[in-house]
């Protein structure tokens, strides 16, 4: 399929499945040698990485632990913002290798927020792996020691990312077209 309809917009297919495990495989590489001896444990951001964490931890090789996590919503009585709460890790992450497996870093305050929240129990070590950054669009900055693709400042869906909740399933990755 080059292209795909998902309600209003059309999508043209812009990074292929192969393409994307190639990157993959060279980024488990990456994690097995650097990791070594360490024990990570690896906490999967859901819904968006859920295709990259699978795909990433069969090509992982050293002992470790997997986990996921979700990121809730919800706007604070004392602030006006958005305040993003970790939940669902119930595993104790003290003196633990942590890596993060994220679909996206657009801005980087969701990475940021999580790393904060992570921080608070008493983690040895945070490692970032997210199958896409967007480097144009970061406001803050981020050691993403592990990245997949580089992509430019469009919108994507597929391989776990969705608009509005759809096209997570698609095993390649398709930008938004201007047409709509
Ligand atoms: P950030 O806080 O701006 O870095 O946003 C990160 C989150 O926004 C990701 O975890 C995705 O859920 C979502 N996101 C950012 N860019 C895209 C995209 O191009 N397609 C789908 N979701 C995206």
């Amino acid at each position: 399929m080059d292209s795909i309809k998902i309600k209003d917009k059309t999508f043209v297919v812009s990074i292929k499945e192969k393409d994307i495990q190639k990157e993959i495989i060279r980024v488990a590489g990456e994690i097995n040698r650097d990791l070594v001896g360490k024990n990570p444990i690896f906490l999967c951001v859901l819904n968006g990485a859920f295709m990259f964490a699978a795909d990433l931890m069969k090509r992982i090789t050293i002992p470790c632990e997997i986990s996921f996590v979700k990121l809730a919503s919800y706007r604070g009585l004392m602030s006006s913002g958005k305040i993003k709460e970790v939940i669902g890790l119930n595993e104790d992450i003290t003196d633990r290798t942590v890596v993060i497996v994220e679909d996206i870093v657009d801005t980087g305050l969701t990475m940021q927020r999580l790393i904060e929240s992570l921080g608070t129990r008493s983690p040895k070590e945070i490692h970032i792996a997210s199958l896409l950054v967007k480097p144009e669009k970061l406001v803050v900055e981020l050691n993403i020691e592990y990245a997949a693709m580089s992509i430019p400042n469009d919108f994507i869906v597929g391989f776990g990312l969705d608009y509005d909740g759809y096209g997570r399933n698609y095993p390649d990755i398709y930008t938004v077209t201007e047409e709509g």
